[in-house]
């Protein structure tokens, strides 16, 4: 197993390109089961997670071929419908392997994700829209089976009690393109996430509107067809960027970022003091006065996204003064908090809040990385810290950075990799 080493205290300069977004490609990858034609999708972050679904698709009797950036998923004609527990358990988003299965072929059987390192992460959303558009569901030895004669539209209220799900929306909707008439999701998830799926399922001959906000209508086909398709830029890795540039008070352009999908991290950030020119397709971070410290909620798009959460906690440990971070999405994804008190922040957590008492400096440690974002968060406070941080488990960055290590080293970081 790797470890990653930074040596802190250097200021990050210069420029860097963010890939595709992690969260788009792998419901658009799902969601070329719908169809028996040839897909290609561009803009692929290599990831271990965007490897996992294409292991995911094999196994489902998907070819699938890689070249660069781009994948063809063509059909082989030996289709399956069972979604095996030792792929599915690896990574959440597989789950969304049900949604178009059962609409392609009116049965599936999907292993229950089970939960993770941030909190329970129930799939009753799921489960709910998809009984709502007719199917019969059952939970046999830790699979959900599920079967329909024909999927039939149906008007469902999708929202959960932290508000809506990215991957129930992504699940439902992608069942309800072949279920016969209209569909509607209240409560639809908006993220541009979801919104880049519905834009590749209308690329596929789906009739889907509303998409980007809360009510999604869908009128159901008979049939899908290939597609091709660019991938979104990943907003949570252009927001790790932006942090890293303010916390190595830097200065760096990131390219490829779509400005309109980091509108609450901006904001935040720009209110903490920091300053953020917008050119084209990218932003440009640098700092022109210290900055002050911000409180924080976590909420469903719009808003602000969990997934910045714990990058957002490294910077304010180094900002003097009192920040106040809350998390509505996930109430236990403070994992990074005791690893970073580990390194001379000084984080309390109460429920679902973290007070953070801002300090000058932090020094490097050992420090353990518990899942993607939190592994993130160790990163950036590594790249800030006096000394040499050796981050453990980094397995966990790599489901979800592309090249994080090469990236940070263009901008001036001293990191690399070491065997444990
Ligand atoms: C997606 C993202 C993840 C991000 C999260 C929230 C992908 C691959 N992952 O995960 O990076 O952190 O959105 O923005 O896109 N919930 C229920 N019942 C359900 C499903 C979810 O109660 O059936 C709850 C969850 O516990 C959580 C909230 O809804 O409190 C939002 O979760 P959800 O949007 O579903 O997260 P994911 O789609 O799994």
């Amino acid at each position: 197993m790797d470890n990653l080493v930074i040596e802190g205290g250097k200021r990050l300069t210069g420029e860097v390109t963010v890939s595709g977004a992690k969260n788009s490609v792998l419901p658009i990858m799902a969601a070329t089961l719908l169809t028996d034609e040839t897909c290609i999708i561009k803009g692929v972050p290599i990831l271990r997670d965007t490897n996992t679904m294409l292991r995911i698709l094999r196994s489902l009797g998907k070819g699938v071929e890689m070249s660069r950036d781009t994948v063809n998923i063509t059909s082989t004609r030996n289709n399956k419908t069972f979604a095996d527990y030792k792929l599915v358990s690896t990574m959440r988003a597989s789950f969304c392997v049900l949604g178009p299965l059962l609409g392609k072929f009116k049965k599936a059987e999907v292993s229950l994700p089970g939960g993770c390192v941030i909190g329970i992460r129930p799939v009753d959303l799921h489960l709910k829209g998809i009984k709502a558009l007719g199917a019969d569901i059952s939970i046999v030895s830790g699979y959900v089976v599920a079967k329909a004669k024909q999927l039939k539209g149906t008007t469902m209220y999708l929202g959960g009690i932290c508000g809506s799900s990215v991957l129930a929306t992504d699940n439902v909707m992608m069942a309800a393109t072949l279920a016969k008439g209209k569909t509607v999701i209240e409560s639809a998830a908006c993220e541009p996430e979801v919104a880049d799926l519905a834009n590749f399922l209308i690329k596929m001959g789906a009739k889907i509107k509303g998409h980007g906000t809360p009510i999604i209508e869908i009128e159901g086909v008979k049939q899908l067809h290939g597609a091709i398709h660019n991938i979104i830029p990943d907003r949570i890795e252009a927001g790790t960027f932006i942090v890293a540039a303010l916390i190595t008070k830097g200065d760096i352009l990131i390219k490829n970022v779509c400005h309109a999908h980091l509108g609450a991290l901006i904001d935040k950030l720009q209110e903490a003091g920091a300053y953020i020119t917008k050119t084209d397709s990218s932003v440009r971070v640098r700092l022109k006065r210290n900055l002050k410290p911000v409180n924080v909620t976590t909420l469903p798009y719009p808003g602000f996204p969990t997934d910045m959460q714990a990058q957002v906690m490294s910077l304010m440990s180094v900002t003097p003064g009192i920040s106040l971070i809350t998390e509505k999405i996930y109430p236990d994804r403070f994992m990074h908090v005791a690893e970073l008190n580990r390194m001379g922040a000084r984080i309390q957590r109460e429920g679902a809040h973290a007070i953070v008492e801002g300090t000058k400096q932090l020094s490097g440690a050992p420090v353990m990385a518990s899942d993607l974002r939190a592994s993130a968060s160790l990163v950036l406070a590594g790249l800030a810290a006096q000394g040499k941080t050796t981050v453990a488990r980094i397995y966990h960055l790599e489901r979800g950075y592309e090249n994080l290590e090469q990236k940070f080293l263009t901008l001036g970081a001293r990191i690399w990799r070491k065997k444990e």
